[in-house]
């Protein structure tokens, strides 16, 4: 290979009285004074529709991070045309010369823009430092880097025998039209992921990001140009989904969808591309790559650590106010540990520390906004008012300055109480207490329990437990963690994605990705 070696991202720690510290502070104060206005970009051509709308501070609603241009129907489809103009000197770009720009905004992110992207990214989408380091700086890095490996290995990838006087050789083309991207609020680092896979692999790329999300995933976008992507490769649309999903889908040149998000709008595009697959309207069958929710547990045995499952729990359950695709949002614990755990729940309580999101000793910070705290309060008074729950820490909420909702502990008498089931995306963990001999029995429960089948984890020292619950929980999740927390999976070391209803298991982060956005054709030669 000649490719520069993919590593991992280090991670900058931006302690205290650090440069890193001051550097990112002082790009939030910039951010929190400047408000830009954002365009739409078609063709490189940044457009004001005049539609705006606002992201808000999430820890400070008061405030405006930026104003943004949402894409109209005109635009949409000048946006069709420009992305099939591009599409043709794109595809005949050397493979080399496509993935060179990645590397470039891959390094230009982890220099240049660092701190720029981690601002936005904290006080846009309401992540504290951490959680926005291992996101807009290290994940979409990683993203950046590995998803070059993985398109010089499928390209290498060949038949392995040639009959005589045969020679037999495969040719991955990009699909034929156009693909939409259309990306969640909740990973800065998917927003870059979306767009950028489908387009290494020679694809033109139509890119909706999510209205909460505007400003980190414009520093993107902005980096991609600075890294030399020509115009009309990747098109910068925000604005309404519902309209941009009509629009982009209802075109005979729509050849797939790279979408992460939730369930219920994956199921609308799906059945949307069906009606329009049955009314003939496409060329070919689209790919439809959909990363969806999920309602991921900790499992713990007997034999597990009190103090490993205690933190990693909390972290799962609490970092980024729940708002994982990949977050604890249900647990399963023996009696034997629960009165120990519980106690180091109750003190956790009085101990964290929730606030502005550019405080840098926060653990937590807001919810995204109001519609999300509001579904989010909906749980807490549910349990707080049924007989099947009880609220063990937490369950208070205030959005006078920002979408603060305490981290909450649910217990569930019943094992398929609401909130055992239904994914709420936010600082809400509920947990079963099971009595500890009925292990195989709670494990077949924790699998029947949820539609989704994300991220889970087993905590456990006995090792026949261990392959127990590996193998009764094999279709519970697409990522599966032993003795360790259900969020973080790193690109390039765990492929992340799930099925049932949390998509099509696609795996961000992995050469399965990637081998999606290109359509093979086989050739054989006789001599
Ligand atoms: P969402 O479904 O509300 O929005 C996702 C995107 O879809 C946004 O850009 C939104 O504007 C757009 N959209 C909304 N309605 C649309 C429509 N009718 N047609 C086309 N597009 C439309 O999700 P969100 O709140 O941004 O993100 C949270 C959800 O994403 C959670 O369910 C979470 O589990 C999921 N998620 C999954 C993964 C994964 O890898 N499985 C990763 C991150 C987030
Ligand atoms: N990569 C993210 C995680 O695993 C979604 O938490």
């Amino acid at each position: 290979s000649t490719i520069p070696k993919a590593y991992n991202e280090p991670l900058r720690n931006y302690e205290a009285g650090s440069q890193d510290a001051k550097l990112l502070k002082a790009a939030c104060d910039k951010l929190r004074s400047e408000c830009p206005e954002i365009p739409c970009v078609v063709g490189g051509r940044e457009i004001k529709t005049g539609n705006i709308g606002k992201q808000l501070v999430c820890s400070d609603h008061a405030q405006v991070l930026c104003t943004f241009h949402q894409a109209n129907e005109q635009i949409l489809r000048e946006a069709i045309e420009v992305s099939l103009e591009a599409k043709k000197s794109w595809e005949a770009l050397p493979w080399e010369d496509r993935a060179a720009i990645f590397l470039r905004a891959a390094d230009l992110l982890a220099t240049k823009y660092r701190y720029e992207a981690n601002a936005a990214t904290m006080l846009g989408q309401g992540k504290t430092v951490w959680q926005a380091e291992i996101d807009s700086a290290c994940e979409t890095i990683d993203f950046f880097r590995f998803n070059v490996k993985y398109v010089e290995e499928i390209y290498s990838m060949q038949p392995p025998e040639n009959s005589k006087g045969v020679w037999n050789r495969v040719e991955y083309r990009p699909l034929e039209g156009y693909v939409v991207a259309i990306s969640p609020f909740n990973f800065t680092a998917i927003g870059a992921n979306l767009p950028t896979s489908p387009a290494l692999m020679g694809n033109v790329v139509l890119w909706k990001p999510a209205s909460t999300a505007i400003l980190s995933n414009w520093v993107i976008f902005k980096i991609l140009r600075e890294a030399g992507l020509p115009d009309g490769v990747i098109n910068f649309l925000p604005g309404s989904g519902a309209l941009i999903g009509n629009i982009l889908l209802d075109s005979p040149h729509f050849a797939g969808l790279h979408f992460t998000g939730s369930t219920a709008v994956f199921n609308s595009i799906m059945f949307k591309t069906a009606q329009n697959l049955n009314n003939n309207l496409y060329r070919g069958y689209p790919r439809m790559v959909g990363e969806t929710g999920g309602k991921d547990f900790h499992f713990a045995h007997k034999s597990a650590l009190v103090d490993n499952l205690f933190h990693n729990t909390v972290r799962a359950a609490f970092e980024y106010q729940g708002q994982k695709c990949s977050a604890c949002s249900r647990a399963y614990i023996p009696d034997n540990l629960w009165p120990e755990l519980k106690e180091r729940f109750i003190e956790f309580s009085k101990q964290v520390k929730m606030g502005q999101s550019d405080d840098f000793a926060n653990f937590m910070s807001a919810v995204i906004d109001k519609n999300s705290f509001n579904n989010i309060r909906n749980y807490i008074d549910h349990a707080a008012a049924s007989p099947d729950a009880e609220i063990l820490i937490g369950g208070k909420y205030d959005d006078s300055k920002g979408w603060f909702v305490e981290p909450t502990i649910i217990v569930a008498k019943d094992p398929k109480y609401k909130s055992m089931v239904e994914e709420i995306f936010g600082p809400v963990l509920t947990i079963y207490v099971y009595p500890a001999d009925q292990y195989e029995e709670t494990l077949a429960l924790c699998d029947q329990t949820s539609p989704y089948s994300l991220t889970g984890s087993i905590f456990a020292q006995d090792r026949y437990a261990v392959a127990t619950a590996t193998r009764l929980l094999r279709n519970s999740s697409g990522n599966f963690y032993i003795n360790d927390k259900c969020t973080g999976a790193v690109v390039g070391q765990q492929p992340f994605g799930g099925a049932r209803a949390s998509g099509t298991n696609d795996k961000a982060g992995s050469n399965l990705n990637l081998l999606r956005w290109v359509s093979a054709r086989s050739i054989k030669e006789n001599f």
